[in-house]
C-alpha cells in the first residue's frame, strides 16, 4: 500500500515576543523560575498587531507552496484547525485560499475546504481527514494542506496568561511523503469534559489545575486504546514522543505517565499495590488523598531512575525545543513537537529513516489521540528547510507596555483602529475583522 502522510511543512510564528522571566515574572511578582522551571517556558510568541489566524496561516502556507514549487492545481482540499476563529460560518479556510490566490497563477475553485475544531486535537483531526480523503483514492493524484493556526491568548490575570502563544504550521500532505507516514492505528481517549471552553467568548473560562488532570486521564486512555489495536508498546520502540505541548511542564507530567504505563514495571506496582492495598492505577480523579500521594512518592521514585532519565533526555526533551520559546500554539503545537525532534535528530546527526515516533495530540473538552508516523527518506531536505531560529531571533522582545497595547487590539471586544498599523512589506496582513489578508 502506497504510504500516505506530512510530505512538508512550514512553520510561521507571532512576530512578537513577551520574555516570562525578563518582563512578565518581575510584572506579576513572581521568581521567574516558575516559569522557567515550573511551566519550562522562556518565551510566548505573540501576534503583532496586524497578525492574526489568516495572516499567519497564509503565510505558512505561501511559504510551503512556493518552497515545494506548488501551484492551485496541485492542491484538492484546504483545512484549517483553529479554536481563534471570527466567523461562525465562513470557514478560515477560503479566507487563506483567497490570500494563496492575490500571489499564485491560478485559483482554488477545485478543493474543498473547511475547517476543523475540537480545541488542539483539530489539527491532528485535519490530517485524519487529509489522510482518510487520499487513502480513499478521492484526492485525483493532488495533496492536501493542513494549516494550524491560533492567537492562543487569555484574559488578563488569567493564570493561564503565562502560557500564551501564536504562531501557525502548514502541512503539506500527499501520498510517498518525504518527511513521514502516518499509521493507520489509532488510540483514543475522550469524554465531554468542561475544564477548558470558548462559548461565544474569546479567552477561555480555565480551570487550570483540573485540565492537567483531564489531559493526563484522557492521554492514558488513548495509549491504552492505542496498544488494544498496534500491540504492547515498549518505551524504545520510538525514537521521539511528540506530544501535545501546552507548556514543556505538562509533557514532563504525560511522559511519566506514559513511561509508567508502558514500562509494567510489575515488581515496583507490586510492593507499592502491597502497601496502599489496591493496584496503583488511579483514576485521575482519586479522591483518597493518601492513596494519591503514594503514588506520587512512586512516581518521583520512578523518575530518579537512570533508565527513565535517559529515556526522557533523548526521547521526550528534544520534543520541546521550539515549545520553550514560544508557548502554546493550540492546534499547531503538537506539530511544532514533532519539528522539534526532527530538527534534533538532524543537529546530532541521528539517521532517522525507517525510525518511529509515537505522537499524542490532545484537545480539551476533551479528546487525545496516540498514532504512529515512520519516518522517510527525505526527511533531512525537509527539515533542513525550516528556518524556525531565524524566525525566533527576528520577533521583536516586547516591554510589558507595548504588551498590554498589543494585547488590547487582539481583544474583539474592543473598538481598534486598523487604519494606524503599520505592516512589513511581502507578508498577509491583517485589514480588519472580516476584511482579511490583504498583500501588501
Ligand atoms: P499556576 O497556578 O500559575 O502555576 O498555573 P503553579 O502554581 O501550578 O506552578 C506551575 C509549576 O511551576 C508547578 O509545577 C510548580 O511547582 C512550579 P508542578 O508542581 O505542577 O510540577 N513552580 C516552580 N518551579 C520552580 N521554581 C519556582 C516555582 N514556582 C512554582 N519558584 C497552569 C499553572 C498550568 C494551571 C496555568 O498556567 C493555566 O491555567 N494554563 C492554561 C491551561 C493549560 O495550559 N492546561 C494544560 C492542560 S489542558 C491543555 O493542554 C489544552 C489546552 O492546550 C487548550 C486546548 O486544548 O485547546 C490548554
Amino acid at each position: 500500500m502506497t504510504a500516505v502522510g506530512i510530505d512538508a511543512i512550514e512553520i510561521w510564528t507571532g512576530n512578537l515576543k513577551l520574555d516570562l522571566p525578563g518582563t512578565f515574572a518581575p510584572e506579576k511578582g513572581e521568581d521567574p523560575e516558575k516559569y522557567t522551571k515550573g511551566l519550562g517556558l522562556n518565551a510566548s510568541s505573540f501576534p503583532d498587531s496586524y497578525e492574526d489566524i489568516v495572516t499567519m496561516g497564509a503565510n505558512a502556507a505561501h511559504r510551503l507552496m512556493e518552497r515545494k514549487g506548488l501551484e492551485p492545481d496541485d492542491i484538492g482540499r484546504i483545512d484549517v484547525a483553529t479554536e481563534s476563529a471570527f466567523d461562525n460560518s465562513k470557514p478560515v479556510s477560503t479566507y487563506v485560499a483567497g490570500c494563496l490566490e492575490q500571489v499564485f497563477d491560478g485559483d482554488f475553485h477545485h478543493a474543498n475546504k473547511g475547517e476543523r475544531k475540537f480545541a488542539c486535537i483539530a489539527g491532528t483531526q485535519s490530517l485524519d481527514d487529509a489522510y482518510n480523503w487520499i487513502r480513499a483514492g478521492r484526492n485525483r493524484g493532488r495533496s492536501a494542506i493542513v494549516i494550524a493556526t491560533d492567537t492562543a491568548l487569555y484574559a488578563r490575570g488569567d493564570a493561564g496568561e503565562a502560557t500564551q502563544g501564536a504562531g501557525a504550521v502548514a502541512m503539506l500532505i500527499s501520498e510517498d511523503p518525504n518527511l513521514v507516514e502516518l499509521s493507520a492505528e489509532q488510540g483514543y481517549g475522550s469524554a465531554d469534559e468542561t475544564d477548558f471552553l470558548k462559548p461565544n467568548q474569546q479567552f477561555p473560562s480555565v480551570d487550570g489545575k483540573r485540565s492537567v488532570q483531564v489531559y493526563l486521564a484522557r492521554m492514558r486512555e488513548a495509549l491504552e486504546d492505542y496498544e488494544s489495536v498496534a500491540g504492547d508498546v515498549h518505551p524504545d520502540d520510538f525514537e521521539y514522543a511528540p506530544f501535545h505541548t501546552p507548556f514543556p511542564g505538562m509533557v514532563r507530567k504525560a511522559a511519566m505517565l506514559a513511561y509508567r504505563h508502558v514500562i509494567r514495571d510489575t515488581s515496583v506496582e507490586d510492593e507499592l499495590a502491597d502497601e496502599i492495598g489496591r493496584q496503583p492505577r488511579p483514576e485521575a480523579f482519586d479522591d483518597d488523598e493518601a492513596f494519591r500521594e503514594a503514588v506520587r512518592e512512586y512516581m518521583d521514585e520512578l523518575k530518579e531512575t537512570e533508565a527513565y532519565q535517559e529515556w526522557y533526555a533523548e526521547t521526550i526533551d528534544p520534543t520541546l525545543s521550539i515549545s520553550r520559546e514560544v508557548g502554546n500554539w493550540y492546534t499547531g503545537s503538537v506539530h511544532i513537537a514533532r519539528a522539534s525532534a526532527l530538527k534534533h535528530a538532524l543537529e546530532s546527526d541521528r539517521d532517522m529513516t525507517g525510525e518511529r515516533l509515537l505522537v499524542g495530540s490532545y484537545g480539551s473538552g476533551a479528546q487525545a489521540e496516540i498514532h504512529s508516523e515512520v519516518v522517510q527518506d527525505g526527511w533531512e531536505d525537509e527539515i533542513e528547510a525550516l528556518n524556525v531560529e531565524s524566525q525566533l531571533e527576528a520577533r521583536y522582545d516586547m516591554s510589558w507596555a507595548d504588551y498590554e497595547e498589543v494585547h488590547d487590539v487582539h481583544n474583539h471586544d474592543m473598538d481598534v483602529d486598523v487604519e494606524e498599523f503599520t505592516a512589513p512589506e511581502s507578508e498577509f496582513v491583517f485589514d480588519g475583522w472580516g476584511r482579511m489578508g490583504e498583500r501588501k
